[in-house]
């Protein structure tokens, strides 16, 4: 492979960030994250998406209180992050609904995937660390935003500026592994 974009270049420096400097993440920076996460695709161009966002250190302590509590406890490292972000979607929608239905696909989850990947690399470009979280209490979640049934927490984003160097060594599939062109057989 020849190309090294700059695209690809901040794809390959990018690491999950889980320890953070005790410093305020600005308003503007996270709203410019947010403005690259509405330019993501969407099934049907629905845009369910939304952005819950804590960078309250006090709501972020009660948020974790909840979301982060017993087999979920795991998540704790998040409650140092300045920043805490809900990726939350509104799945009520017909499209969403027959995908699954028809296709068993969850279109709004790959929106959400994609659109949370644009937010992280905007991020990762304006010197800011983050670390997707799956791991929490959905319902506790959703309760905390005190948000109906119809809105899911797809996912958090822990964020915020990283205290230390990413760690180099990280295994990665090696290209020849993942793509097959024509029925040729990888070698
Ligand atoms: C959908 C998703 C959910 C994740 N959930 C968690 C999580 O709950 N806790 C955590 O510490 N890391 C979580 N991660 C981060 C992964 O562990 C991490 O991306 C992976 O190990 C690769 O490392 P890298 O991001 O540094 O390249 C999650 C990542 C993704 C994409």
């Amino acid at each position: 492979m020849s190309f090294q974009t700059p695209l690809l270049s901040l794809i390959k420096s990018r690491r999950s960030t889980r320890t953070f400097l005790e410093k305020p993440v600005e308003r503007d920076k996270i709203l410019t994250c947010i403005e690259a996460a509405r330019y993501a695709p969407s099934a049907e161009n629905l845009q369910l998406w939304r952005f819950l966002v804590l960078d309250d250190a006090d709501l972020i302590q009660k948020f974790g209180a909840q979301a982060f509590s017993g087999i979920y406890r795991p998540t704790r490292w998040a409650l140092k992050a300045p920043v805490l972000i809900a990726m939350t979607a509104k799945v009520d929608i017909l499209v969403n609904r027959l995908g699954r239905l028809v296709q068993g696909t969850a279109f709004y989850l790959l929106d959400m995937g994609i659109a949370g990947e644009h937010f992280v690399l905007e991020a990762h470009e304006l010197g800011l660390g983050t670390c997707w979280i799956g791991w929490f209490n959905r319902r506790k979640a959703r309760r905390f935003f005190k948000l109906p049934l119809n809105y899911r927490v797809v996912a958090l984003l822990a964020m915020g500026y990283p205290s230390k160097l990413p760690s180099k060594s990280r295994k990665l599939v090696a290209l020849n592994k993942i793509v097959h062109f024509n029925f040729e057989q990888s070698e």
